[in-house]
């Protein structure tokens, strides 16, 4: 028999369930609403989504996606604030080439989202991490370190956090915002999980304040409708917004994704993405209830928040305990999970383990969690 060739990036075995893995399950990727937007653009005769696109993304989509976050965030987004990227991965990429240099400080939450630290790490930055509390980033310990050192930008995720679940208060959010004008740093805040909330609204997105030239708010397809579309978009004061535009990169090829980008302009204008994002919201909700009962059932000794958005559950083990050794073990009981060293940019947080509940339908949440106790429990 042939063996498959490989189309997606985390193939995970039909035996195993990875409790751990941040994919959106292949079942709530939305075929019908793509084909749908798909073949309304297709059958026009307007052809220009096959040329190169302008540098900072066709500008209808941009109007679409304006009117939508202007709904999602509560305040006026401008078509002109936004530029349009391949993804919250591209963007930060950008980011690191326009605005870093090999060599240079950046500074990232500890714990933070484990693949940016990639992104970062192929730009040879130095990365000093940032405490965290139960409210995200700790102003005072980004205080302290930037007493010590310049960060060329802060990587953050304000927004129920990967892997916390963690969202920064308005506060918060406002103190920083006046640190990054008074010394000089970028806020590259990646607010990937903003629009996936499930009790109330969180604080402003960063976006509110991008007339500070500072701050540039990442935002993405991924999490709302489908990572293979690989697109997103930044929100950004002029002048940065001026800078990646007139950069190499888009001189070259032009601007992001114009194909993908006009077909998902139909998906926003007819209403699709807000239902999709509610039919999301709905059934996330409920498997967070699943998740939640059944760690509350089977792992009494664990810690955690129950979170109000995002992806993801974040729970502390008991002190002694290392989850990557746990995690050698996890094959054996068909379970997977990801240690919370991972996330750490400083080897700590070993008795830290992250879980995705969105992935799963809610019998194999429950039988996950089954899983994981006998795996603590074996010897
Ligand atoms: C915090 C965070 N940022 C970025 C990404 C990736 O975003 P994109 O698919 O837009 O590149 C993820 C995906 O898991 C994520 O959790």
């Amino acid at each position: 028999m042939n063996t498959p060739l490989p189309t997606i990036q985390n193939q995970v075995a039909p035996d195993v369930i990875d409790l751990g893995l941040g994919d959106p399950p292949l079942s709530l990727l939305p075929l019908d609403l793509i084909r749908e937007a798909a073949q309304t653009r297709l059958s026009q005769n307007d052809n220009s989504f096959l040329q190169y696109g302008a540098e900072q993304g066709d500008g209808y989509f941009r109007l679409a996606l304006a009117d939508f976050l202007s709904k999602g965030y509560g305040f006026e987004v401008k078509p002109e604030s936004l530029f349009v990227t391949n993804g919250i991965s591209k963007a930060l990429d950008l980011i690191c080439t326009l605005f870093t240099q090999s060599g240079d400080t950046i500074f990232v939450e500890e714990p933070t989202y484990f693949l940016a630290l990639r992104i970062f790490a192929d730009h040879n930055l130095k990365v000093i991490s940032i405490d965290t509390d139960e409210n995200g980033l700790i102003i005072e310990s980004l205080e302290e370190k930037l007493a010590e050192f310049r960060p060329k930008f802060l990587y953050l995720i304000p927004t129920f956090q990967n892997p916390t679940g963690t969202t920064l208060p308005q506060e918060r959010r406002e103190r920083l915002v006046q640190l990054a004008g008074e010394q000089d740093f970028i806020i590259a805040a990646d607010e990937v999980y903003h629009l996936l909330s499930y009790t109330q609204k969180p604080p402003k997105s960063f976006a509110a304040y991008i007339d500070i030239e500072n701050v540039i708010s990442l935002g993405s397809f991924s999490k709302i409708l489908a990572p293979g579309l690989r697109l997103g978009w930044l929100q950004a004061h002029p002048e940065k917004i001026r800078r990646f535009n007139t950069c190499g990169f888009l001189d070259s090829g032009g601007g992001l994704n114009p194909f993908t980008s006009a077909i998902v302009s139909g998906v926003i204008e007819s209403g699709g993405l807000e239902n999709n994002i509610n039919k999301l919201i709905n059934i996330y909700r409920s498997r967070i209830k699943v998740m939640d009962s059944a760690l509350h059932q089977h792992l009494p000794d664990v810690k955690y928040s129950i979170p109000h958005g995002g992806y993801f559950f974040w729970l502390r083990l008991p002190e002694e305990l290392d989850a990557k050794e746990l995690r050698k073990k996890t094959p054996a009981f068909k379970v997977d999970l990801r240690p919370g060293a991972l996330f750490s940019s400083k080897d700590g947080l070993k008795n830290y383990i992250r879980l995705c509940f969105v992935h799963y339908e809610e019998e194999d949440i429950e039988e996950g969690v089954l899983r994981l106790k006998q795996c603590l429990e074996s010897k």
